[in-house]
């Protein structure tokens, strides 16, 4: 069901099974980093909401704020406190190319970690289920600007390089923790691999960049 739902929103990407089996000791860890991570999410689509972007992608980030108010809310329950605070919002990039890949990137990384989290949490589906929703919104939208000027294409193939050499370390920091030692290896692969591919499929990057990383 899950393939066939992916395949039916997320369109022309196939989602990857994931085949890493976590152990049970591993998901006090894996709900801390989405606690940290769905507050960053959320903080994202606020600061997204004050930029310049177009009136369809607006009305959809009031209800991914929403959403992503939602997932945090029911982390912050689960682990009995809320995340740090923050005094102003992240900064964003201002134009709105660079800002929807980068959204589509983070969204991208959610989404895996969200299915990994469903192998032990089969009762937070509908997590994964919002986040195939919001990776497929964002990567309409890529597709969208890629097919445009060839100015904005550059501007967001140029965003795309960035943010995927910043990725490895990512990972990093998210896989840091010595309950998921045993699967670090296999995790931050697993994940590179599937937005690398993600990120070529789209056009965002071709093989050879995604290969430099
Ligand atoms: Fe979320
Ligand atoms: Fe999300």
């Amino acid at each position: 069901m899950w393939v066939r739902f992916a395949y039916h929103v997320v369109g022309m990407i196939s989602e990857l099974p994931i085949s890493i089996r976590l152990s049970p000791e591993c998901e006090a860890a894996l709900l801390e980093r989405f606690l940290k991570a769905e507050a960053m999410a959320l903080w994202t689509v606020r600061s997204a909401q004050l930029q310049d972007v177009p009136s369809n992608v607006y009305t959809f980030l009031r209800k991914h704020e929403e959403d992503e108010q939602k997932h945090l809310a029911q982390f912050e329950s689960l682990i009995g406190r809320q995340p740090r605070e923050r005094d102003r919002l992240p900064a964003v990039p201002r134009q709105w190319p660079v800002l929807a890949v980068q959204i589509y990137g983070y969204e991208s990384l959610g989404l895996e970690f969200a299915r990994l989290l469903l192998t032990l949490r089969p009762d937070l589906a509908s997590i994964l289920e919002d986040e195939l929703v919001h990776v497929g919104f964002f990567e309409r939208e890529v597709r969208r600007l890629l097919c445009g000027s060839s100015d904005v294409a550059e501007q967001a193939r140029a965003s795309a390089r960035a943010w995927w050499r910043r990725l490895p370390r990512t990972v990093e920091r998210y896989v840091k923790a010595p309950v998921l030692d045993p699967f670090r290896q296999s995790l931050s692969t697993h994940i590179l691999e599937t937005i690398e591919r993600r990120f070529v499929t789209t056009g965002l990057l071709n093989n050879k960049e995604a290969l430099k990383g």
